[in-house]
């Protein structure tokens, strides 16, 4: 096949490949916009050169006149979390999506390769539209931790230097280092608890403080000005201790003398 034919049916690969990295990095910006953690950390995206689709063609057996069908990840996306965790909402957010569909799924995290690689692959179809009109193609998205990431990067650059040829004590230590990197996800999805905890206190806490400075502007306007003021020094002196077990019975004590003023008003 000539050179220009290839860059013509693989230029919607690099469209798909193009809109799919901005709208992954759309999705963390809604989340960064709401101020909330956003279960995707980075997005990358390549299509795979003429070279390597023919050697896998080769490699496989693959019929060049079927290759689009064939090989699956001409266009590669990857995912990159902080936790395990936020993997399986990642795959949630791309089942909920309307603009692409889902061909397949493997989840080598919960049965890791023999290898010791640990991901996610999902693979979807997505519709382009080019001059020449709509074309659905395949693209693989890979989503794995920031640990996985780094195993699967070493381990690919070993086995791209050895092929298959790969030393007995090498591929010891780099099923070691995949059990390491396993008890580091593990580790650092205890940390995440810890984090989400973390902020959700500070959510409650918050809440009750944003409750509390209500009732006593809304007090301001009905009751006595000294009885507000000693309120508020209680307020000061409650916040400052820290203590959100007290702040939070000093939030239902107000609320109860609100509604005293509520109800003497309506009299
Ligand atoms: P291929 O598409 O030919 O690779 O076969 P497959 O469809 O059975 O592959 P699979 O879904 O298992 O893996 C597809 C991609 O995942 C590969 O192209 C790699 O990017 C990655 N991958 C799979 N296994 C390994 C592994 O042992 N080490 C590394 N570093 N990457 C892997
Ligand atoms: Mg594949």
């Amino acid at each position: 096949m000539e050179i220009q034919l290839w860059r013509e049916i693989l230029d919607p690969y690099t469209l798909a490949v193009d809109e799919l990295v901005v709208k992954f990095n759309h999705i963390i910006s809604e989340y960064r916009q709401v101020g909330v953690y956003s279960p995707i950390e980075q997005v990358t995206g390549r299509v795979k050169t003429i070279s390597s689709i023919l050697e896998k063609a080769q490699k496989k057996n693959i019929d060049l006149k079927n290759f689009e069908e064939k090989i699956d990840d001409i266009a590669g996306i990857r995912i990159i979390c902080q936790f395990v965790e936020d993997i399986y909402k990642v795959v949630d957010i791309i089942k909920r999506r309307s603009d692409m569909r889902i061909k397949t799924e493997k989840d080598y995290i919960n049965n890791m390769k023999r290898s010791g690689y640990r991901s996610y692959h999902v693979t979807v179809y997505y519709r382009v539209e080019t001059l020449k009109g709509t074309k659905e193609i395949q693209v693989e998205i890979q989503i794995r931790t920031l640990a996985m990431n780094f195993w699967a990067t070493i381990e690919h650059s070993l086995q791209y230097k050895y092929k298959q040829n790969m030393p007995e004590h090498i591929r010891e230590r780099l099923s070691a280092a995949a059990d390491a990197i396993l008890m580091l996800d593990q580790e650092m999805s205890l940390v995440r608890d810890e984090i989400m905890d973390a902020q959700n206190s500070f959510k409650v806490k918050a809440n009750i403080v944003a409750d509390i400075l209500t009732n006593i502007q809304n007090l301001y306007k009905v009751a006595n000005k000294a009885e507000v003021i000693k309120i508020q020094d209680d307020f000061f002196r409650i916040y400052q201790m820290g203590n959100q077990e007290e702040l939070e019975q000093f939030s239902k004590q107000l609320d109860i003398i609100s509604e005293r003023y509520h109800a003497q008003s309506l009299r």
